[in-house]
């Protein structure tokens, strides 16, 4: 057999290590109809047949969203990510606190996501039933449901990344989840202001989170539309003067 991976991962565990560093392994490939494999199939090979390495996952089939990590600088799902013969770089979600390895802590955002009070906020949901036509059941609120609460999205943050925005901006996944309900006609909460309160402003539309998304959500877009929403209904803040 030609063709191999050598896959360098980032390893670190802050119990014992003072720096992270990188090792260096060589993954035989496997043969199958695809000729490809999966960034799992690589972590599998080596935390089986060469030496244990941290990382999470569950479904194994792009679904339940906790393999994602950063595989040759891209944020993304291990198991969805394939990669050709060659060397490959593993690395844990970037602005993530790292418990060991490729493992983060996911729970200060993932608060962020129940925070916005994600359910369908109406009285007497029943006493007025508005049909909800097909294009935006399924092209629209179908799709954001799709959300992993993966985190790529915060990891391909410009906003976040590059401005540092964390205390001011929610960040994409989460505002998907007031996107919902802002399109949701039961909904009766003001998720306009909601969005301009969680910082939907300090989006600068890279379009990063958009590109990485394994859910095919079109983040960006969307929440360029309650920028738009937002500033209409006067909630933009003012540019600051030098
Ligand atoms: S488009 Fe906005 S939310 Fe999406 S990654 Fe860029 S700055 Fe972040
Ligand atoms: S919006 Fe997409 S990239 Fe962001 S957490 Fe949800 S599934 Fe992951
Ligand atoms: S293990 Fe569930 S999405 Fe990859």
């Amino acid at each position: 057999m030609a063709d191999s991976i050598t896959a360098k991962i980032f390893r670190y565990d802050p119990t014992v290590d003072e720096e992270p560093y990188y090792s260096t392994y060589e993954v035989p490939w496997v043969e199958d109809p695809t000729n490809k494999m999966t960034g799992m199939q690589v972590l599998q090979y080596i935390h089986e047949e060469i030496e244990p390495i941290a990382y999470d996952y569950s479904c194994i089939s792009g679904l339940c969203g906790r393999c994602s990590m950063v595989i040759d600088g891209i944020p993304g799902l291990a198991c969805w990510t394939t990669l050709e013969p060659g060397t490959h770089t593993f690395e844990p979600l970037t602005g993530f606190p790292v418990i060991k390895d490729l493992v983060v802590d996911r729970s200060a955002i993932k608060e962020r996501f129940t925070d916005t009070e994600p359910y369908n906020k109406t009285v007497n949901p029943i006493s007025e039933i508005k049909d909800i036509d097909y294009d935006l059941y399924w092209e629209t609120l179908e799709r954001i449901n799709m959300c992993r609460e993966c985190m790529s999205c915060y990891a391909s943050c410009q906003a976040l990344q590059m401005n540092n925005a964390w205390e001011k901006y929610i960040g994409p996944g989460a505002m998907m989840t007031i996107a919902q309900r802002y399109y949701d006609p039961h909904d009766e909460a003001n998720r306009v202001e909601q969005a301009a309160f969680a910082g939907v402003f300090e989006c600068i539309q890279c379009g990063n989170c958009t590109n990485v998304c394994p859910a095919g959500i079109p983040v960006a877009e969307t929440i360029a539309v309650l920028q738009k929403e937002a500033e209409a209904a006067g909630l933009k803040p003012e540019a600051k003067s030098e």
